[in-house]
């Protein structure tokens, strides 16, 4: 059975003009980053996902996480009580490495990518999307570019400086884009159950029993965890947007997701 299903062609690499809707990836920041060490890369990890998404054939916006290059200077710096430009500049300035990095790995690969800086366009009203143009996101998708955008720090109407997570991002483009699904590319297999299992599905109407089981934020994370965005996938799901949480951990489980096959994962849907 397939996960979900493109409408486009398998053979031009996303380079069809707008006429295949793009799909959503978020890749986490634990996956590209040794969240144990601080500005630490998974360089393996970061050459494996930009080898599968160069041969996957839909077109992708990729959304990334900050990990070990982002959180602990947030945190160090207080950005969330109290920012001031010494953090700002050292928290984009890890987050741009990371995206730097990313985005020349993708390009080796093939990918025609190009990385795109929250703090340079997007305005947030405490750390939530209050204006953004993406009409320059659907144009580059349109013309075969794979937009690599990130977690950053970003000008904030109401407190000056917040965080914005790669998670609500993802909510913004899933509204704005015409997307075909989103995927999140975690460490573990999915939301797990109190077992260790993944859950299969979650709908608004069984997140209740699903709910005690999904942690929060740990350790340097300044941004919400498992639970952060369960919760805002769920909120597109009502809105029709469903949206896959998969292990971008393991082998081809990134390409497998891209082309729609089934993988050991939790689909979010508004129905059951
Ligand atoms: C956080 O982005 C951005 C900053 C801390 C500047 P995310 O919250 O999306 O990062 P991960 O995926 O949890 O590492």
């Amino acid at each position: 059975m397939l996960l979900w299903k493109s409408d486009g062609c398998k053979t031009c690499k996303g380079r069809c003009k707008g006429r295949v809707k793009p799909v959503l990836l978020k890749i986490g920041g634990s996956v590209l980053t040794d969240k144990g060490r601080e500005c630490t890369f998974n360089m393996q990890n970061i050459r494996r996902i930009a080898g599968e998404i160069a041969r996957a054939s839909v077109p992708i916006v990729i959304v990334h996480g900050a990990g070990s290059f982002g959180h602990p200077q947030a945190k160090k710096h207080h950005i969330q009580q109290n920012p001031d430009t010494e953090g700002l500049v050292k928290t984009h300035r890890a987050v741009l490495e990371l995206n730097t990095v990313f985005v020349e790995t993708l390009q080796e690969e093939g990918v025609a990518a190009i990385g795109v800086h929250p703090l340079n366009c997007l305005l947030a009203k405490r750390g939530i999307v209050k204006q953004w143009g993406v009409e320059i996101i659907k144009r580059l998708v349109d013309f075969g570019v794979t937009p690599v955008i990130h977690g950053d720090v970003v000008v904030d109407t109401i407190d000056g400086i917040s965080v914005i997570s790669g998670d609500r991002i993802l909510t913004y483009l899933a509204k704005t884009l015409d997307v075909a699904v989103i995927g999140a590319g975690t460490v573990v297999d999915g939301v797990l159950d109190k077992n260790e299992k993944t859950i299969p599905h979650i709908t608004p109407s069984n997140f209740k029993d699903v709910s005690d089981y999904i942690g929060g934020s740990t350790g340097d994370d300044v941004t919400g965890g498992m639970r952060g965005k369960v919760l805002e996938l769920l909120k597109l799901a009502e809105s029709g947007i469903e949206s896959v949480i998969f292990n971008a951990n393991l082998n081809n489980m990134v390409f497998n997701f891209l082309s729609g096959e089934a993988i050991p994962a939790t689909r979010i849907s508004g129905a059951e």
